[in-house]
């Protein structure tokens, strides 16, 4: 039998580029695989203030921006988290096996609860619906990027926990390391690239070419040109950018011959930079093609919607199985 994964992303309304490099590329890499389930998480987005007509589109939005990017709803069970509402019945049970001690000390939860002045309690008890997304398919592996770490590793306490109460049931999930890609801001290259940050800060994947060239023209670097000099963050990033695109392209000569101008302080930015753009616009504009496509075919509801009735098939085995373990409901 093959291995399930699951994953998320958060409803944002826009795929970047970092998204694209640190996880969804590995997502449709994974596909053959794996049996993989991809939730739009909207009731983690609904965790901080969030318009819900703003949210309904943007989860829309995203199922045809991950459907762009190669994810397959026929090999790949994609769905908008809310459609499968057991999300939240084995989120409520699962919180009773899961520490208060640990939440609180969730680094993601103290970043972000920092930045609300009214900080729900959805946002507190975050980690326990995403541990809930995982175990709700019994999921082996979760693709995840390094800050979804200190969440996975609760998901698996969390799955211990549950498992010496009310008897083994659930596999630990692993965490599946893709290549790991991460992004920064090309205006600020300290932070990883976001959208919440601000338009500056992300490179949107269906973003149109004259304002992508410009936000690469901008791109943070250094005063430069000394040979053997440590690279710095921002240009780190460039060939980051650069070499991601080129190996998926198949050809990473350019991205050799300009790390060596670097080492010999003979690199100018600017070639850099063109570079950058031209290479990783090679992989955007059959994405953005493929995207006006799947717009046209207006479609997108129905195949999010068959997405939902599969993951329900499984999502109510588990929560049965899990309501008969808890002793839960008349039977
Ligand atoms: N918290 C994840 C993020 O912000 C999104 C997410 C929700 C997720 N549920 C998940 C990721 C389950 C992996 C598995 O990126």
């Amino acid at each position: 039998m093959r291995k399930r994964v699951f994953s998320g992303i958060q409803p944002t309304g826009t795929l970047h580029v970092g998204n694209y490099f640190g996880a969804v590329r590995n997502w449709a890499a994974m596909q053959d695989e794996y049996d993989c389930v991809i939730g739009i998480v909207d009731y983690h987005a609904i965790t901080i203030d969030i318009d819900p007509d703003e949210l309904r589109s943007a989860s829309i939005a995203m199922a045809l921006d991950l459907m762009a990017c190669g994810i397959d709803p026929e090999r790949t069970i994609l769905i908008v988290q809310s459609d499968v509402p057991t999300h939240t019945e084995l989120s409520w049970i699962l919180s009773s096996v899961t520490s208060y001690g640990d939440l609180t000390r969730m680094t993601q939860f103290k970043d972000k609860s920092a930045k609300q002045e009214f900080v729900s309690a959805g946002l507190f008890t975050y980690p326990v619906l995403q541990a809930a997304d995982i175990l709700l398919y019994r999921a082996h592996g979760v693709p995840i990027g390094e800050d979804q770490v200190q969440h996975l590793e609760l998901s698996r306490r969390i799955a211990r926990r549950f498992n010496s109460r009310f008897g083994e049931y659930f596999p630990e999930p692993e965490p599946v390391v893709g290549k790991g890609a991460r992004i920064m801001s090309l205006a600020d290259p300290s932070i990883k690239m976001s959208k919440s940050a601000g338009e500056q800060h992300y490179v949107g994947v269906m973003e149109d070419e004259a304002s992508i060239r410009k936000k690469i023209r901008s791109a943070v670097t250094d005063t430069g040109l000394e040979a053997g000099a440590e690279m710095s963050p921002g240009v780190e990033n460039l060939f980051e950018i650069l070499e991601l695109s080129a190996e998926m392209l198949g050809d990473t000569s350019v991205a050799t011959e300009l790390r060596s101008e670097h080492e010999q302080g003979s690199l100018m930015y600017s070639a850099l930079k063109d570079a950058v753009f031209e290479r990783l616009m090679e992989i955007l504009r059959p994405i953005q093609k493929r995207r006006a496509e799947l717009e046209a075919a207006g479609n997108v509801v129905e195949i999010l919607r068959d997405g939902a009735r599969r993951a329900q098939a499984i999502a109510d085995e588990t929560i049965a199985d899990v309501r008969a373990r808890v002793g839960l409901g008349t039977g």
